[in-house]
């Protein structure tokens, strides 16, 4: 990623830090519409909006901090996914990136299907209405409990993912006189990161069946000879947060040459497969995520290619967009706190939330933007690091912004871009509230997930 070295400008310093961040925008208040949802916009007082409503009216009626979702945007997002693959396509969501009843229930409306890789997430798409038949269980390690539920619900496929749980499920189904429909999830040896691909010691990692060695050729062998199982395909997810469309080609192909040594050794044609989630998005003005009827037409033409070249007839697709989805649908709002400026290095900025709230900046160096939302401002681009309230010096929300030198306590700012596993991986670190994600859209708003509350934490403490 492009990262010029000392943009200038700043209050603090006269050289800048070494660090990982872009020159200032030429003016902080205008907002990158690549990485907010889209019906962010500034009002004519210069306060930010979405769905029509000011942030402060927001902070005011919900608190801070606070995630605040764009469902119009989310339910865009949806119909795109499903309109670039197609009717002879399936969309699965990835629930783990966010789910909540009302996801699920947009989900259905919009004609997603959804991918569950838990008992948690399962309850919650079955409590709201998701049919079994659109759901698809994941999981390394699914319990025992896990897989009856499943196979009781009847989902419409579940993701073997280990030789042990081949029999497993196997079993479990047999015990209810069903034969589950099933992937197997096999590792075909890429890992993709965001600008490259490497071919990976697939053994060593604990998700799938590795292509290399022919162990997925035999987990399909035994998956073909239970009676409990009707395999109906492979499936392959080769990382996150992907924009180079590489790694999913090798995966493709590796995947394709599977399903033709499976018809050549057992006279079968699988019908499906399934290429995971995965695709990138905008955190910062420097992403450039692909558009999902781009990521469609790729994956679809190189599967028809090889099974041309394999005479095979073109199995049905799936994806499993997770953050490509809800991601770039949501923001969290914070009030700034202590504003501490480091002469010669940097002004960190501390906000009512941190580490709890979004773990990915601590967890994975992720990099997010910043903007001061309750008012607009001349002042001049200071370079910050948003902080949060707890005690851990990692406890970093945006490591490198800027932010205008006016900067004061009790604005409101907000992190772009965080509708994907910020919520879904909050925790109550020092005994934090999580917070409530709140769904807007023409102009209304309501709590969907709401706020922890200190009750909740002492119902939870049984003393
Ligand atoms: N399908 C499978 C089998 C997966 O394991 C995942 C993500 C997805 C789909 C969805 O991937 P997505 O499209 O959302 O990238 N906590 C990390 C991401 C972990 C992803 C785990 N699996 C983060 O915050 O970046």
């Amino acid at each position: 990623m492009s990262r010029s070295a000392h943009p200038a400008g700043p209050r603090h310093a006269d050289v800048l830090p070494e660090g990982h961040y872009s020159a200032p925008a030429a003016d902080l208040n205008v907002l990158d519409e690549k990485v907010w949802s889209r019906t962010v916009t500034r009002d004519a007082d210069g306060a930010l909006t979405v769905g029509g409503i000011a942030v402060a009216r927001l902070a005011e009626e919900f608190g801070t901090p606070a995630y605040f979702l764009d469902e119009s945007d989310f339910r865009a997002r949806c119909r795109a996914w499903a309109d670039a693959f197609g009717p002879d396509a399936d969309v699965f969501y990835a629930g783990k990136a966010f789910l909540s009843r009302a996801i699920v229930r947009w989900l259905k409306e919009e004609g997603l299907n959804l991918d569950v890789c838990s008992g948690g997430e399962l309850t919650t798409a079955l409590d709201a209405g998701m049919p079994a038949e659109r759901i698809a269980f994941h999981g390394n390690n699914k319990t025992v409990a896990e897989i009856e539920r499943a196979v009781e619900a009847g989902v419409g496929r579940i993701v073997l993912d280990s030789f042990q749980e081949i029999v497993r499920v196997a079993h479990i189904a047999q015990r209810h006189g069903v034969r589950q429909r099933v992937q197997i999830r096999v590792t075909v040896g890429v890992e993709a990161h965001t600008h490259e691909f490497i071919a990976t010691a697939h053994e060593d990692q604990k998700f799938g069946i590795a292509l290399a060695d022919g162990q997925a050729a035999e987990a399909v062998r035994r998956a073909l000879s239970l009676d409990g199982l009707e395999l109906i395909g492979v499936h392959s997810h080769i990382g996150s947060q992907i924009f180079d469309m590489a790694g999913f080609e090798v995966s493709a192909r590796r995947v394709v040459q599977l399903l033709a040594e499976i018809r050549d050794e057992h006279g079968v044609e699988l019908p499906e497969i399934d290429l995971g989630g995965g695709l990138g998005i905008a955190y910062t003005s420097d992403d450039d995520p692909r558009e999902p009827h781009e990521i469609a037409k790729a994956l679809s033409d190189i599967v028809t290619r090889e099974c041309e070249a394999a005479k095979l007839r073109t199995p049905r697709i799936s994806v499993e967009p997770g953050r490509a989805i809800v991601g770039p649908t949501a923001f969290t709002l914070y009030e700034v706190g202590t504003i501490k400026p480091l002469e010669g290095l940097r002004t960190y900025v501390s906000v009512d939330g941190g580490m709890s709230d979004n773990i990915r900046t601590a967890l994975y160096d992720a990099e997010y933007s910043v903007a001061l939302v309750s008012r607009t401002s001349d002042a001049e681009p200071m370079l910050v690091r948003v902080v949060g309230k707890h005690c851990e010096s990692g406890d970093i929300v945006v490591k490198d912004a800027f932010l205008p030198a006016d900067l004061a306590p009790g604005d409101l700012i907000a992190v772009p871009a965080t509708g994907a596993y910020c919520r879904s991986m909050a925790s109550n670190y020092n005994h934090a509230l999580r917070p409530p994600v709140v769904a807007v859209r023409d102009g209304e708003a309501r709590v969907i997930v709401r706020r922890e509350t200190e009750e909740d934490l002492l119902r939870l403490d049984v003393g």
